[in-house]
């Protein structure tokens, strides 16, 4: 059977991945081909790359699955907010769900430009319901049998956190909270107020929490003292109108890109406390409800790796796989093996361990790409220890080699890298290479072997999603990655799984005796990651970096 997932809302993350009997071949973001951060048009660039990748036509298809239940049902919950209250009956309010509405159903969901751009097929056009489809991505890629599963978002149609049970390859449905009374609204909302992007710059308030203090009281938007949760939806949606309650509460709304004040800060921190609560809330309530401690995340709230992090040492679950493309993109990779549950079947059940999942291109590629642009570049037999020898060095490095990673972490194949001894290398990449905010910590890349040398926790973290504690001790070797409370967001890379990545980090090691390298996203600040040699070569020639080995050839400035 040959199943495409689909994740195409208009909202966010369109994104499109293959399926061939239960295994998953390939998966890529639209974003990454079309050069346009969270595009949410029709995935079609994504589509015909994941077709091109399997060597099929769009008529072999056997399933067309979206990650979306037909139009309508979106608008009807719609409809019943309005009518309880949920959310505010405005004209804009009302217009808007009709036009999304009207807009969906011409397109049939997606099905109707499915057709249009490749053709009559013979695959069922399927809807598979938002939350199950988040449900699955966790699930049937966490190699657990029995777990309880916690999906939370901003919304899908009518959901906003959902509780399943896995067991035997088959997801029970437990709970549904609907929207509005959604963890992700409430952190959005509060991200526009503090003048970032909503549903996209979520990173960046995590990221300022840590340097803020306790003490603001929310109770006007969120109880987490009550199980479930409830978030104040009225109070806390803008809904087209000023933000009046949080005006009201903590004085006018940031102006993007104006200075960062104390206030700031601990709104930030609460409004961080807060979602943390919520989802270990959610998490005991699942466990409770399962009786399984094995626990599987999905869900734009799942990016949240400070509170996964939390979670994952709280002792209230034993194990724990957070689907590294928790947000609408990872969608896809649900929707693709809903058919897997027809007629009482079972869900393959594969542990996902990497997320290299995207296209890649040889060095026949690379090279044609150096030399169209004539740049001066050199072939090098051994691209892990010249990366090495350049950051032992303290160069910034490009790093580009083999299958993109699926997800919105780069976790060493389109990675921006670093030396993490350097305590001036954070500033360094920020004012070079990212030109980001500078409170926006910088990730580690460790061997997972060497993991626990550092590690309070996570030693297992393959994606990047889960924080932890960096050892007391260790805290001043790597202070580069190191965040302001003691955390970083480790990824632990197995020989076995990317061999070239991981020799890099261990000819590092070799020649400085620290086996971690910094490693961040292969893109400039506000683009989407580099995609092909020519975005590579690009956003090197942009930036501050120094060197970028790509493929088997290094290209060098100054
Ligand atoms: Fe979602």
């Amino acid at each position: 059977m040959l199943t495409l997932g689909i994740n195409y809302s208009q909202m966010h993350d369109s994104s499109a991945c293959i399926v061939r009997d239960g295994e998953l071949l390939f998966a890529v973001a639209e974003e990454r081909i079309s050069r346009l951060k969270h595009d949410a048009g029709f995935p079609q660039l994504a589509i015909r790359a994941c077709l091109d990748f399997a060597k099929a036509k769009a008529s072999e298809l056997d399933e067309v699955c979206f990650g979306w239940p037909a139009p309508g049902a979106l608008f009807r919950h719609d409809l019943k907010c309005y009518v309880t209250g949920g959310m505010r009956a405005t004209r804009a309010n009302l217009l808007n769900s009709t036009r999304y509405y009207a807009s969906m159903r011409h397109q049939q969901g997606g099905a109707k430009v499915f057709a249009r751009l490749f053709g009559a097929v013979k695959a069922r056009m399927r809807y598979v319901d938002h939350h199950l489809a988040h449900a699955i991505s966790a699930y049937a890629y966490s190699g657990f049998d029995d777990a309880c599963v916690v999906v939370m978002d901003g919304r899908g149609a009518w959901e906003a956190t959902s509780i399943w049970r896995g067991h035997d390859g088959r997801l029970d449905h437990v709970l549904t909270i609907p929207f509005p009374d959604s963890v992700g609204l409430f952190y959005s909302e509060f991200t526009e107020f503090l003048g970032f992007q909503p549903n996209s710059d979520e990173w960046k308030v995590m990221g300022l929490a840590p340097y803020g203090q306790p003490g603001l009281d929310l109770r006007r938007f969120i109880d987490v003292e009550t199980t479930p949760y409830r978030v104040r939806s009225q109070t806390v949606s803008s809904n087209g109108l000023p933000f009046a309650a949080m005006t009201a509460a903590f004085g006018p709304q940031r102006e993007p890109e104006s200075e960062i004040s104390s206030r700031h800060k601990n709104l930030a921190y609460s409004v961080q406390e807060a979602c943390e609560m919520a989802m270990m809330n959610v998490v005991k309530l699942a466990v409770e409800k399962t009786g399984s401690r094995n626990l599987c995340l999905a869900g734009g709230v799942a990016l949240n790796s400070k509170a996964n992090g939390k979670i994952a040492a709280s002792g209230v679950i034993d194990k724990i796989f957070v689907q590294p493309a928790a947000s609408d993109d990872g969608v896809a990779l649900g929707a693709a093996m809903a058919p897997y549950l027809d007629k009482g079947g079972r869900l393959p059940n594969k542990e996902m361990r990497h997320a290299y999942l995207g296209p890649s291109f040889g060095d026949e590629a690379i090279e044609s790409a150096l030399r169209t642009y004539k740049i001066r570049h050199n072939r090098v037999s051994d691209p892990a220890a010249a990366a090495a020898e350049f950051l032992s060095g303290g160069k910034i490095l490009g790093w580009f080699q083999g299958r993109m990673e699926f997800g919105p972490r780069a976790l060493g194949s389109r990675s921006i890298l670093a030396d993490p001894r350097d305590p001036e290398m954070n500033a360094k990449v920020n004012n070079a290479v990212k030109f980001r905010e500078w409170w926006r910590p910088f990730a580690p890349s460790f061997k997972r072997d060497a993991a626990a040398e550092y590690l309070e926790s996570a030693t297992d973290s393959p994606f990047m999603i889960l924080t932890a504690q960096v050892r007391p001790e260790k805290r001043a070797v790597i202070p580069s990655v190191t965040h302001v409370d003691g955390s970083a967001r480790p990824q632990t890379v197995e020989k076995e799984i990317n061999p070239l990545y991981w020799r890099l980090i261990d000819e590092f090691g070799k020649r400085t005796g620290v086996p971690v390298i910094m490693n961040t996203s292969f893109n400039l600040r506000g683009e989407a990651i580099v995609h092909t040699p020519t975005d590579a070569i690009r956003t090197f020639f942009s930036s501050g970096m120094d060197a970028l080995v790509i493929g088997s050839f290094v290209v060098e400035k100054g």
